[in-house]
């Protein structure tokens, strides 16, 4: 699949699209009341999850378009060639094969001559193993004391997957084991982790894909400098091997840092970093939830490939929400895109979305280094409700920018409490669903003038208090955020991800625009710290800042 990439912009469906989209009024008020199945065929099911699309801008005409779109630019085509291990990252020749992580044990892939299943499972297996050790105290630190606090010293793709998930299965971690994780160079952010923890009882993961990266070796540094001082009496080495692991590609550059080899859990390069949370990344989650959890969560993910994989694609989640994406960036201007959970719990899954869809989609070539012709990516962003709306849903209920949103929402929570006032007990998680249904509502229905005005307000104000509708989201929900459940969603938002990379002709999965910036910090450091030289080096504006910085600095 490295043929040159179709420019979406010159198929009949493109043309098809722009024409409607000039013409395109959504009333969603209009469509519901003529269509009485418009909710039962416009909702879905993938795996565990309700999929409701009804108040998104999807119509007939418009479904059929965007799937002649798919077919046009060889949409199946690519996702199999994916699912295949074909090197469909062209820029970096790997395959794509985060899919295989979760395939089960008994399956087989070969790629490049080699059963990549029988690889994963013996590096899960080995994981497994040391999570239980470290569960159940049979893994001590160099003095014998037992594991209390496990830091997860990593960046990107290293730290955000294992957060959200550390967060989102709260409910599953064992009692009296926490997990910290480390990502920022600021000094502030390993300062303030390490404080209060015993070196006896902590235990470091050093996760970085390349084991090349400025901040985690940097942090992992620090981390290794801070346990030897608070233990000073034990054997140096004894105690690195004991409190230190790695996960990594490059496990030679773990046993040059000093980690011992047999402490090292490997994964493959066609794992993206935004794509390796279910690989050995997701060791502090698994050391915190446990294998059979952590099992259960890859059978999620395996569950949504499957959907992804074999539905056809007029029923297919990932591919109606990843065209319905094209839709209303490309065609409608949206420049954002909001994720907005009804589950506290999911309160990281926006910031790790906004690595999986930005670092994926935000292209300015094409997998064949033509230049687009179309805008590509959005910008994803969101805090889960009800605080998003108490701070920025007026935006998007009354803005002038369509911002297509997403609601995720479960229906048991974690915690069912109810709360008793005035003589009446209400289940709070209802109170809180409540503001999902009602929120998605407004957004699609609005309130018309006359509305308005049949509450008594005085005219003066009536048109602030006017609401548009036709503002679309797409609701998922689930029974539970149950691990699978947390599998079933980063899967799909993988797999939109996918299908509006294929439609735009990017290659999702390089990430060359964080280069430059690395580079140029090399060469800025100098600056900073004296090197009159390589200040002169510097623009008139970095010269300004950095002589700033450098008559400020006092400690
Ligand atoms: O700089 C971006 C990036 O390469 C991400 O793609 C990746 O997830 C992150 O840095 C961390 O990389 P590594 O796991 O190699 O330390």
């Amino acid at each position: 699949m490295t043929e040159g990439a179709v420019d979406p912009a010159s198929t009949a469906a493109w043309s098809r699209l722009t024409t409607l989209a000039e013409g395109f009024e959504p009333d969603l008020r209009a469509w519901f009341a003529d269509d009485p199945g418009r909710v039962e065929r416009l909702s879905f099911t993938a795996a565990d999850l309700h999929v409701d699309l009804s108040k998104s801008f999807l119509g007939e005409e418009l479904l059929d378009a965007l799937l002649a779109l798919a077919e046009e630019v060889g949409l199946t085509r690519r996702r199999d060639a994916m699912f295949a291990g074909e090197h469909i990252n062209v820029t970096e020749d790997r395959a794509v094969l985060h899919t295989a992580l979760r395939l089960p044990a008994d399956a087989t892939l070969e790629v490049d001559g080699q059963n990549v299943v029988a690889d994963v499972h013996e590096v899960l297996e080995r994981v497994y193993a040391f999570a239980d050790q470290v569960r159940s105290g049979a893994w001590t630190g160099v003095t014998g004391e037992r594991i209390r606090t496990v830091v997860n010293i990593g960046i990107g793709g290293s730290d955000l997957g294992p957060v959200m998930a550390y967060e989102a299965l709260a409910p599953y971690r064992q009692d009296g084991l926490e997990c910290r994780f480390i990502s920022n160079i600021d000094p502030t952010d390993a300062a303030t982790k390490l404080a209060g923890l015993d070196p006896a009882s902590t235990l470091f993961i050093v996760s970085s894909k390349t084991f090349g990266t400025l901040e985690t070796l940097t942090n992992a540094r620090l981390c290794k400098a801070w346990l030897l001082d608070g233990l000073t009496g034990s054997d140096q080495t004894e105690a690195v091997k004991r409190h230190f692991v790695a996960v990594s590609t490059a496990l030679d550059k773990v046993e040059a840092f000093g980690i011992d080899p047999d402490n090292a859990f490997g994964f493959w390069d066609w794992v993206g970093g935004r794509y390796s949370l279910d690989s050995a990344i997701g060791t502090s989650l698994v050391v915190a939830i446990g294998p059979q959890r952590f099992a259960e969560l890859l059978a999620g993910f395996h569950a949504m490939d499957e959907h992804f994989r074999t539905t056809d694609l007029a029923t297919n989640v990932p591919v109606l929400m990843g065209l319905l994406n094209v839709w209303y960036s490309s065609f409608l201007g949206a420049q954002s895109h909001a994720v907005l959970p009804y589950a506290q719990l999911l309160h990281r899954f926006p910031a790790y979305l906004q690595q999986l869809t930005m670092e994926s989609n935000g292209k300015g070539v094409r997998w064949d280094g033509t230049p687009v012709t179309t805008d590509t990516g959005e910008v994803f962003w969101g805090e889960p409700g009800t605080n998003g709306q108490h701070a920025f849903y007026q935006l998007i209920h009354q803005g002038t920018r369509l911002i297509p949103a997403d609601f995720i929402a479960v229906a048991n929570p974690a915690h069912a409490l109810r709360d008793t006032h005035d003589g009446e007990t209400v289940d709070v998680h209802e109170l809180f669903l409540a503001n999902f249904f009602a929120q998605t509502r407004a957004l699609a229905f609005g309130k018309t003038a006359d509305e308005v005005r049949a509450e008594g307000t005085a005219e003066a104000i009536v048109p602030a208090r006017v609401f548009t509708g036709n503002r679309p989201t797409a609701s998922v929900m689930a029974p539970e955020l149950s691990p699978s459940v947390l599998g079933q969603l980063v899967a799909l938002y993988e797999h939109i991800t996918f299908t509006q990379g294929a439609v735009w002709g990017i290659d999702s999965f390089d990430q060359w625009g964080v280069e430059l910036g690395k580079q140029l910090a090399q060469q800025v450091g100098p600056a900073i710290s004296g090197d009159d030289d390589a200040l002169a080096a510097q623009d008139a504006s970095t010269r300004a800042l950095i002589s700033y910085y450098r008559k400020q600095r006092v400690r």
